[in-house]
């Protein structure tokens, strides 16, 4: 919690260089000298900030938090963007095991996905966590299957277009289609613009609890299911169900419970979402209410499973 107010405070990017005394960063901040100089001291202690002739300043380690870190840290843990309000819900972890319901739509009383689109600045942040969570990802996912295979791929809940758009740069004959809510789908509009994919990827704005785009050789989910609960979880393979070629695939590819998913992220996934990370068993399950066969799983990553459904014959 002191990293993530520190970064919260932006501490870590006003105290580089030569660094500042607690006297005018507590100023500067409009927070007590006093309570400052405990976290402060406690940012010492963690590394994060040492002792300075003018008072404190950012060690190297510390930058690591800095905004231009280019890590994805300071997104991750800074308490008024997505990810570090979403852990605050894990106050709500009795509630989430006692009810096995989100804890963040008891804490903020609405669901994460409201929340997103009624704040702006969240649905920013998520976004680009989404993005740099995955930047060593993608090119395994790549190249780990044979994408050639479809000729069109929806990608269902695609975020800001960045797998979709490796798959497509690395496969020319693939043409994609990205669903996703706004202002998610308009920012994919540009990741494919930037990347000259226009000619080959489209958006469509919409819900995917609403009817797909039909007749593509393949829907992929990914990172989608485990955000959800049984109930909606089928309604999200309903619709991929009745879109998919007869001859097409469902491609999930997300971490499998007691194969790649940590047990923190699975009560994350619990507290935040009011989902899981299911087991084979369970996506077996799932699919055969749909009609589908579960007939291909792949690890692609040490984080990632691909699970591959097709219509029953
Ligand atoms: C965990 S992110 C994964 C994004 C992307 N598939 C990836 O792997 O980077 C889940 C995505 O589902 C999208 N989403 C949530 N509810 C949705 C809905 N009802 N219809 C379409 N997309 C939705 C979110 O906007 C978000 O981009």
């Amino acid at each position: 919690m002191a990293l993530r107010v520190a970064v919260t405070l932006e501490i870590p990017d006003r105290l580089r260089g030569d660094g500042t005394s607690t006297e005018l960063l507590a100023v500067e901040l409009g927070v007590p000298q006093v309570a400052l100089e405990l976290l402060l001291n406690h940012l010492v202690v963690l590394g994060i900030v040492e002792h300075s002739p003018t008072g404190h300043r950012t060690t190297d380690y510390g930058q690591a938090l800095c905004a231009d870190a280019a890590n994805g840290l300071n997104n991750l843990l800074h308490l008024n963007k997505a990810g570090g309000r979403a852990e605050l819900a894990f106050a709500e972890l009795l509630h989430s095991i006692t009810t096995g319901q989100a804890g963040y739509t008891r804490r903020y009383g609405q669901d994460f996905w409201a929340d997103l689109d009624q704040h702006p600045h969240l649905r920013e942040s998520f976004d680009q966590q989404m993005i740099d969570r995955f930047t060593d990802q993608i090119p395994r996912i790549v190249t780990a299957v044979d994408w050639a295979r479809f000729p069109t791929i929806i990608d269902v809940g695609g975020g800001r277009g960045a797998l979709l758009a490796a798959i497509l740069a690395a496969y020319p004959g693939v043409r994609g289609r990205l669903v996703e809510l706004e202002p998610t789908a308009t920012a994919a509009v540009h990741t494919f613009a930037a990347l000259q994919l226009g000619d080959r990827a489209r958006v469509s704005t919409g819900s995917f609890f609403e009817p797909l785009p039909r007749g593509a050789h393949a829907y992929l989910l990914c990172d989608i299911l485990h955000d959800w609960d049984d109930d909606h979880a089928h309604r999200i393979l309903a619709r991929c169900a009745e879109a998919v070629h007869p001859d097409g695939r469902i491609m999930i590819i997300e971490p499998v419970g007691d194969r790649h998913a940590g047990t923190e992220f699975d009560l994350a996934m619990l507290v935040i979402f009011g989902g899981r990370e299911r087991r084979i068993e369970e996506f077996r399950t799932l699919a055969t209410a749909h009609g589908l066969t579960l007939d291909t799983v792949a690890d692609l990553t040490e984080q990632r499973c691909l699970l591959e459904l097709r219509l029953d014959r």
